[in-house]
């Protein structure tokens, strides 16, 4: 069988990031029939729609990685109760210019990271209201949400903590499966 490929993101830049953290373990959880390649946001500048018919060479790498996903793996933090901007801005370089929207039809799944106790829930929704204009198709089930992130992040950047890891994976085997269903 074909690897399922995935392309995942996280829509923080801090070096520290614990979404980041949630993609570095989902590396370590993938199902075997699947791959998981990540990106860094970092360098997207703000988005411009004068730029979208001359875009900056790291969004066209951006885009480019998007289509030739079969999936698409989002951990985004909770900023004021929504995605934090850089997510937002890198999502909507890569769903312009009108009529060339990197993410439509893609599967897509979501976590969350937050030392909240809440674990990012809030954006998440915000997040799936615009996945809805994207015409993505997301997973439902389970929910990745990690409150206390910070007491479950190890030294090297890896969620330690073996519920959390639990779920990821059950994440990424219903995001491979949903893949699979959806292709049929
Ligand atoms: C501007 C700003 C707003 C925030 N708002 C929330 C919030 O609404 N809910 C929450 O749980 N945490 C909030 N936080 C805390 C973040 O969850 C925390 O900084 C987290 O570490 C960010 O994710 P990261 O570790 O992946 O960078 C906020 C942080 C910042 C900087």
């Amino acid at each position: 069988m074909e690897p399922i490929t995935i392309f995942g993101f996280a829509g923080s830049l801090r070096k520290g990031s614990y979404n980041k953290a949630l993609l570095r373990t989902a590396l370590q959880l993938l199902p075997k029939d699947a791959k998981l390649e990540i990106f860094d946001l970092e360098g997207i500048p703000l988005f411009n729609q004068d730029m979208e018919k001359q875009m900056p060479e790291k969004v066209k790498e951006f885009k480019a990685k998007i289509k030739g996903a079969d999936a698409i793996l989002v951990a985004t933090p909770e900023y004021n109760y929504s995605m934090p901007g850089v997510l937002k801005n890198a999502i909507d370089w890569a769903s312009r210019p009108y009529g060339d929207n990197s993410f439509e039809g893609k599967p897509v799944a979501i976590m969350s990271a937050s030392p909240g106790m809440f674990g990012g829930a809030r954006a998440q929704y915000h997040l799936r209201q615009t996945l809805v204009f994207l015409d993505m198709h997301p997973v439902n089930k389970p929910e990745v949400m990690v409150p206390f992130a910070h007491e479950k992040v190890n030294e090297q950047g890896i969620i330690a903590d073996a519920k959390t890891r639990e779920k990821i994976k059950d994440l990424l085997e219903s995001m491979v499966a949903w893949t699979r269903k959806l292709r049929q």
